[in-house]
């Protein structure tokens, strides 16, 4: 089994795109695809050993990938501010990917936020307020989001309060943040020639992502188990497709939010596909904007 051939070989040659969360899923099919078209990428990852894996990995497929891997712990903002600073390329496009799911309520990030808002959401904004003097006049920040968006309530107000219950609703607080940010910073840069957009992966799974050396390690076994329900869901190379798409295509405009087209989003071919009224509402994201100001002392430059 392997991924299915990749259009435009060396289309994005000249094009540099930073994938946070690039060493595993879907960052790490983001940074494959996007390499094999010629672009230069930037593996923002938190471990430099997981990245070389991936590094090596991407290199196993497209020799002459343009690589280079970027230490970045989106659960520190410290870790935030000096992979802002070590970044001299003039960057594309962010695609804002490296995401965290915790059962645990008592879990936090190295600055005491909640540690799925923190990392998902405030770890994304302060990453890319810090990066916006490097973006090019063109570029694209694209955040993942989630189906779970729909199930969110969004409140600024309690955005870092200690949370009740499920953690998937938590977890889709979080992205549901995320988009919010994405759709905000859209609106701010409406007179611009930038945008800032949303995509989701669908239901991406490991064991029907084709197998790389040092990745998510699947056995055969389970890998015929899961077969059956290549109907329903796809693996984390399709999840990426849609990521990808929202970052570099001609068809994609300020405030898009695209996902799989198929039969409940859950897989298929890149779509534009609908997003929930409290994530789009300019109320809901000014706020959220503000208070990430706040919690993180980081602001956008004016
Ligand atoms: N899979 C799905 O069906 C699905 C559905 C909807 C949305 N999503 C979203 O898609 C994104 C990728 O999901 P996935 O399934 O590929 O997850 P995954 O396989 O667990 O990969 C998550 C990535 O995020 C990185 N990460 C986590 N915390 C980090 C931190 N503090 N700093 C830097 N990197 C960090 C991980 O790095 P480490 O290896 O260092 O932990 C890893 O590279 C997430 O944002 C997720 O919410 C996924």
């Amino acid at each position: 089994m392997d991924a299915a051939p990749l259009p435009s070989p060396a289309d994005l040659r000249g094009r540099t795109v930073m994938v946070t969360g690039a060493n595993a899923g879907i960052g790490y099919w983001c940074a494959e695809q996007l390499a094999a078209r010629g672009a230069r990428v930037l593996l923002g990852c938190r471990s430099p050993q997981r990245a070389e894996t991936a590094v090596s990995a991407i290199r196993s497929r497209v020799p002459d990938a343009d690589l280079r891997v970027q230490v970045l712990d989106l659960g520190s903002l410290g870790s935030i501010a000096l992979a802002a600073a070590e970044v001299r390329e003039r960057i594309d496009a962010v695609i804002c990917n490296a995401g965290v799911k915790a059962a645990d309520r008592s879990a936090r990030t190295s600055d005491g936020f909640d540690l799925m808002v923190g990392t998902n959401f405030l770890g994304h904004f302060a990453l890319v307020a810090q990066l916006e003097p490097l973006l090019a006049p063109n570029a694209r920040v694209v955040a993942v989001g989630s189906i779970a968006h729909r199930f969110a309530h969004l409140d600024a107000a309690t955005l870092d309060a200690p949370w009740s219950g499920s953690s998937l609703r938590q977890y889709g607080r979080s992205k549901a943040s995320l988009m919010a940010f994405a759709f905000e910073l859209a609106r701010r840069w409406s007179a611009s020639s930038r945008a800032a957009v949303c995509a989701h992966p669908g239901y991406a799974v490991d064991p029907l992502t084709p197998p790389r050396r040092g990745l998510a390690e699947v056995s055969g076994f389970v890998r015929a188990l899961s077969a059956p329900t290549r109907a329903l869901v796809q693996g984390k190379d399709g999840g990426a497709l849609p990521i990808v798409h929202a970052a570099t295509a001609a068809d994609v405009v300020d405030g898009d939010y695209w996902g799989p087209g198929g039969l409940l989003e859950f897989r298929g071919a890149p779509a534009r596909v609908t997003a929930s009224d409290e994530v789009r509402s300019a109320a809901i994201g000014a706020q959220l904007w503000a208070t990430a100001e706040r919690l993180t002392g980081v602001r956008f430059p004016a």
